[in-house]
């Protein structure tokens, strides 16, 4: 059982720091103290992450990227987190040009990698591929993204990016927009955003809810999480507004998809009704919910919240893999 939300902010005590041969497949394995210790680390490889500082505490060690599904943000990050760290990469972002191609299944591709790496970040299309994964690998498994399942590094991202903005995340009022039934980064999110004292507000077409599981569980630990179906109500209150892109590869049939696409489009008139230190945020790729107009506008955080995915990934290889900042 996990703690209840509104518990005060603990100190993170070193030992959660150390996830050294742990896997990171779903946020559920993280507690409060885990979550803010990988914050707290991240910010002392923010110097390494921008050049600033010379880190080379993973030398030696290489990194296997299995891309199944397209990326950019997530992939490159990783990558570039690791060689900032001095370490190797190697990969694919094409399965197309793999034995993937010949029928091979991914517990076998998964065996052999493990054997020419020392930790595979994976995404695929499948719920569960990265748990499936973790159990073949001996050595730790990140999962960057497992169909409409979860995206917990992507969490670990946000989050870093409302503690940055607002020195805590407890107190505030969370906006959540969008796919939140595809969504896993929306998934992983409001799972995490569960331990911290937080109001959390839903809206989405009503066919793209957060699917009940998810909402239940946030609820059992003492969530407060309200669905509403009134977004400039809901902007009203918030600190941070969470768009996210209608997950389009998820729909069985583009007749469904085609009837809920360009549902929301965030624009700058609509955000004179939030608050005045309100921030935007999105993981990335927009497609039209974001108008570029807002990309100028002092509520904007998509492009550091992206950026900061780099110290964090940092954060992530270097306590599984013995790194030091
Ligand atoms: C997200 C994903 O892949 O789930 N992208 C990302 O990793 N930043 C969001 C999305 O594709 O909409």
């Amino acid at each position: 059982m996990t703690a209840p939300a509104n518990l005060e902010m603990q100190r993170p005590s070193p030992r959660a720091m150390d996830w050294r041969g742990r896997d990171v497949v779903s946020i559920r394995d993280f507690e409060r103290k885990d979550i803010d210790a990988f914050l707290e680390l991240a910010e002392r490889f923010v110097p390494a992450a921008t050049g600033q500082k010379h880190n080379t505490s993973l030398e030696g060690r290489i990194l296997a990227t299995l891309f199944y599904e397209p990326s950019t943000r997530t992939r490159l990050s990783f990558e570039a987190a690791m060689q900032r760290l001095g370490g190797g990469v190697i990969g694919f972002s094409d399965p197309s040009v793999t034995s993937n191609k010949k029928g091979e299944t991914l517990a076998d591709t998964v065996r052999i990698v493990d054997k020419l790496s020392d930790v595979i970040v994976l995404r695929h299309p499948k719920e569960g591929s990265a748990r499936l994964a973790a159990e073949y690998a001996e050595h730790p498994v990140v999962n960057a993204g497992d169909g409409a399942g979860e995206h917990p590094t992507q969490t670990l991202l946000d989050l870093f990016t409302i503690q940055h903005e607002f020195r805590k995340i407890d107190g505030h009022t969370i906006l959540l927009l969008g796919d939140l039934k595809f969504g896993r980064t929306v998934h992983s999110l409001v799972t995490a955003l569960a331990h911290y004292s937080v109001k959390m507000i839903l809206v989405s077409p009503p066919n793209l809810q957060l699917p009940e599981e998810v909402l239940h569980e946030c609820r059992d630990r003492g969530a407060t999480v309200e669905v509403t179906g009134d977004l400039e109500a809901a902007l009203a209150q918030a600190d941070v507004l969470y768009v996210t892109r209608i997950q389009q590869e998820r729909f069985a049939d583009p007749e469904e998809y085609r009837k809920v696409a360009g549902t929301y489009r965030i624009t700058n008139a609509l955000l004179k009704k939030g608050k005045r230190n309100l921030i935007v945020m999105h993981p990335l790729p927009r497609v039209d919910e974001i108008h570029p107009e807002v990309d100028a506008s002092p509520h904007a955080r998509y492009f550091q919240q992206a950026a900061n995915g780099l110290p964090v990934r940092m954060a992530i290889l270097a306590s599984m893999l013995g790194g030091k900042a």
